[in-house]
């Protein structure tokens, strides 16, 4: 049972750092500064020669897979996208013989993931899994991958899975990187950026007073919007997921480049925002967009690094500071107070956290 805790939710997320702990333990070459994955069944010479990387999952995994995908451009520079696995095989894909499919996946049971990979190896594709339950049915299928390690995951919405599915990306996009062009200095920096992860996410969960009282005042609202940008915007993504999938509140993920071109029309006293701001390359363009949503009364929370000036938009926002790790890392300490949002809000609006209506923890049937 979920012990002192009043949900398995509740109990999987404050059990992140040190599960985040368990998926790098022994996975990090200090001296190096790459990845140490031996389940990938990969040489050097074969990691060299992936030309593409196709991520597959659904649900959250699918959002972690974007974050993943960003990730494994950015470090390696290897084109990467992800894929709904439910949509995957229904187009014919084209499957080519140096792309590395990756499947994503908490249970190993998902159905429409499960069968993305058979399609994938029926064509002759090499793909691995990024999966949490040993000896499940996906992680038996794949060619290698890497374990979570992330224990037991009850609840609906996924925590502990989620945030070690973000590690292993991390952890294949530097190993990736380091048989390419990324340095041993970056190497070594993102690495020991890693190390210092769980202890960050502890700190991230210790500021949950303060996270459930901006939850309260969200829970109010009938619909909200949640933005990012580039590596914000999987986070703004699977901020929504979770939020509509616990509050049942409608909740709708844009890029904040994007408001202007439509959604604005929405944005009111009664339609929050919830804006994913780390202080990077796009800060200043972030803050402008968040100006022109406080202009039209839009109650806004930010998600943000310490010392970013929000400007004029600061007066009418709440704000919360997530510490600072390595720039391309961010996404995840982004993403831990999302969660504690959704849990906040579904918990003040009287909902079961971890059985949301409608939903099951894995769909093992078409
Ligand atoms: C959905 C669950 O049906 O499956 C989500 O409701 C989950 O929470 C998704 O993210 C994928 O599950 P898994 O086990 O393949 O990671």
């Amino acid at each position: 049972d979920a012990g002192e805790h009043d949900s398995f939710m509740h109990k999987e997320m404050l059990e992140q750092p040190a599960r985040a702990e368990a998926v790098l333990r022994g996975r990090l070459d200090e001296r190096f500064g790459t990845g140490h994955l031996g389940g990938l069944n990969l040489d050097a010479r074969e990691l060299r020669a992936i030309r593409r990387v196709k991520i597959l999952g659904c649900g959250s995994a699918y959002y972690v897979g974007e974050m993943g995908a960003s990730l494994i451009e950015e470090l390696a520079r290897v084109p990467a996208d992800a894929e709904p696995a439910s949509e995957f095989r229904y187009r014919n894909p084209i499957i080519e013989p140096d792309t590395l499919y990756v499947a994503v996946s908490q249970s190993g049971e998902t159905i429409d993931t499960l069968l993305a990979v058979q399609e994938v190896r029926r064509k002759g594709g090499r793909v691995i899994g990024l999966v949490n339950v040993v000896g499940s049915a996906i992680a038996r299928e794949v060619d290698g991958g890497i374990y979570l390690h992330a224990g037991p995951e009850v609840a609906v919405a996924s925590t502990k899975a989620l945030t070690n599915m973000y590690l292993a990306f991390a952890m294949l996009a530097i190993q990736l990187g380091r048989v390419r062009d990324l340095s041993i200095a970056d190497g070594r920096r993102l690495i020991a950026g890693l190390t210092a992860l769980p202890g960050q996410i502890e700190q991230v969960l210790a500021t949950e007073p303060q996270l459930a009282l901006v939850a309260h005042r969200l829970a109010e609202a009938e619909s909200l919007f949640f933005v990012g940008r580039v590596r914000g915007f999987p986070v703004a993504r699977e901020g929504a997921q979770k939020f509509k999938e616990i509050s049942y509140r409608h909740a709708e993920a844009y890029q904040t480049s994007e408001l202007k071109h439509g959604p604005l029309a929405l944005i009111s006293p009664q339609v929050p925002t919830v804006a994913i701001v780390p202080d990077d390359e796009l800060v200043e363009r972030n803050v402008a967009a968040l100006e022109q949503i406080a202009a039209r009364g839009g109650p806004l929370v930010v998600v943000t690094h310490e010392g970013v000036d929000l400007g004029d938009a600061a007066a009418k926002a709440d704000r919360i500071d997530v510490p600072r790790s390595e720039r391309e890392l961010d996404p995840i300490l982004l993403t831990i107070p999302l969660q504690v949002l959704a849990y906040h809000a579904a918990l003040s609006l009287g909902h079961d956290i971890d059985k949301p209506r409608n939903l099951a923890k894995s769909v093992t049937v078409e």
